[in-house]
């Protein structure tokens, strides 16, 4: 697959076959996503690829959590408002979502739907968790972002589709103890990954961008 291909083509997946992907594709994924820059080359990335019936575990204990309405526990605060520029992209895609989907985030009852699928994760049979030490700077965590996207992009370029799901991090601490993970590491993201699900509606989303001459200025 051509690079312009594999940036276009990847989406976010929310509907997943079954079946699992082999060890090995996971690991040749893994192996292309280290070759991600990072600040000084310090590569600030901790990986965990959960499956099978540990990930059905922890999936049945974050709903646990919601139903007993635990209080969140992110290590990344969620944002509390956005500025306007941003907000109306965002509104966008609620619009695209609901016209592709029928699902509509403006709704709160829909969003508690939308979380349990989140935390279900979309029926994929892995979950990648990123997590790295929390006494790093926030560079580490830029790092971390583009490490996320060179597995998301690896990942499409054979066969396998991914979501970056802030949702899933939202019990942080239940999932680090769950995980075996240290408390002074800080959760930052998890990625649904599995053979995406062709004919599900959930998966029909091609979400838009604004034009380049929208948020670029060119000075000489
Ligand atoms: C940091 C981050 C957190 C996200 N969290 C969620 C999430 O919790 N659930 C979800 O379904 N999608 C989530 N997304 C996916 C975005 O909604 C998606 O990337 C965006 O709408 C663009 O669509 P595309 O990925 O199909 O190009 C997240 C994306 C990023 C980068």
């Amino acid at each position: 697959m051509d690079v312009d291909s594999c940036l276009k083509g990847r989406k976010s997946s929310r509907a997943f076959r079954p079946e699992p992907v082999p060890r090995a594709l996971l690991q040749e994924i893994l192996d292309l996503a280290r070759w991600s820059p990072s600040y000084k080359n310090s590569q600030p990335w901790e990986v965990l690829v959960l499956s099978g019936q540990r990930k059905e575990a922890l999936s049945r204990e974050m709903l646990r959590l919601l139903e007993a309405g635990a209080p969140n526990t992110p290590d990344l605060a969620a944002p509390e408002g956005w500025p306007p520029a941003e907000e109306a992209k965002i509104n966008q895609l609620y619009q695209s979502r609901q016209e592709a989907t029928g699902i509509d985030l403006r709704d709160p009852k829909v969003v508690r739907k939308a979380r349990k699928a989140n935390f279900a994760f979309y029926g994929a049979p892995h979950v990648v968790y990123l997590f790295q030490d929390k006494s790093l700077s926030q560079w580490s965590l830029f790092d971390l972002g583009l490490f996320a996207q060179t597995l998301m992009l690896a990942a499409h370029a054979k066969g396998v589709g991914t979501v970056p799901q802030a949702f899933v991090t939202d019990y942080a601490q239940e999932i680090k103890e769950f995980l075996g993970i240290a408390a002074s590491k800080r959760l930052v993201l998890g990625l649904s990954l599995g053979y995406p699900e062709p004919e599900s509606s959930l998966n029909q989303l091609r979400t838009d961008r604004v034009p380049v001459e929208d948020f670029v200025r060119w000075l000489e």
